[in-house]
């Protein structure tokens, strides 16, 4: 599903953030992320979420090279992906809802129908917004406003969720709430991409773990070093 062959990434006048990354994400996969700040944890999320190419070498999502896909496949690409960046990015005009409500009218629906209104519903009950559904995004804590982000890429039911830090400003009750939810989708079968620094949820929740340190990433199957 998601397929890094020799990566590397670096910004203008930087040395290299990644450094030849091999990576590979089967359907059905839950994943870590670990790494200090700094070490490229976001980087390499942007480039699985299409926002970024790598420097060289190549990454394939669902079988497309990035870059070769035509704008089309691109597109469909994206229509199938749940990105919660970690700096959020809500409209700041649009209520809760609408702001969760868009990312199904990005996906392509025409018109939210019953279904969906109950499912929006649901993740606002969940994740505890209820008294600020009406609310415009700009109102929000910086906690709530990540609980949207992340409703709003998990209302798509998407075929790869890619989270980067998604309980950064979250406290524990509602880490652990975001996490089932993030198990949740994982079981109905989304495969997740989670990028974190929290070494508790790493120790708790044990899943495959991905260290990126000075530039290099190694893969750890079970047992978390980090
Ligand atoms: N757009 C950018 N331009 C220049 N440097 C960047 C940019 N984005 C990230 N960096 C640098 O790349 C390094 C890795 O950043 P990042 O991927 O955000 O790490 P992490 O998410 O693990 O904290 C940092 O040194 C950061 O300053
Ligand atoms: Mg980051």
């Amino acid at each position: 599903m998601v397929h890094l062959s020799g990566v590397s990434k670096w910004y203008f006048g930087q040395t290299r953030i990644l450094n030849q990354i091999n990576f590979d994400l089967k359907k059905g996969d839950f994943i870590y992320v670990v790494g200090g700040s700094g070490a490229g944890k976001s980087s390499l999320l942007r480039m699985i979420a299409t926002e970024e190419c790598p420097s060289v070498g190549t990454l394939s999502l669902f079988g497309y090279s990035l870059s070769t896909a035509s704008s089309w496949t691109l597109r469909s690409i994206r229509k199938s992906l749940g990105y919660i960046p970690q700096n959020i990015r809500l409209i700041p005009d649009l209520t809760v809802y609408d702001n969760i409500a868009l990312s199904l009218f990005l996906k392509g629906s025409r018109v939210i129908n019953r279904q969906s209104k109950a499912k929006i519903s649901e993740l606002i009950h969940q994740l505890g917004l209820e008294n600020k559904r009406n609310q415009p995004a700009f109102t929000l804590s910086g906690g709530e406003a990540q609980r949207v982000a992340v409703a709003r890429a998990l209302v798509r039911s998407p075929e790869l969720i890619i989270a980067d830090e998604p309980t950064g400003a979250q406290d524990r009750d509602f880490t652990w709430c975001l996490m089932d939810l993030f198990l949740k989708s994982n079981s109905n079968g989304s495969t997740v991409v989670l990028a974190t620094h929290d070494r508790e949820i790493v120790r708790k929740l044990r899943k495959k773990c991905a260290v990126l340190r000075g530039g290099h990433m190694s893969v750890e199957e079970s047992i978390c070093t980090y």
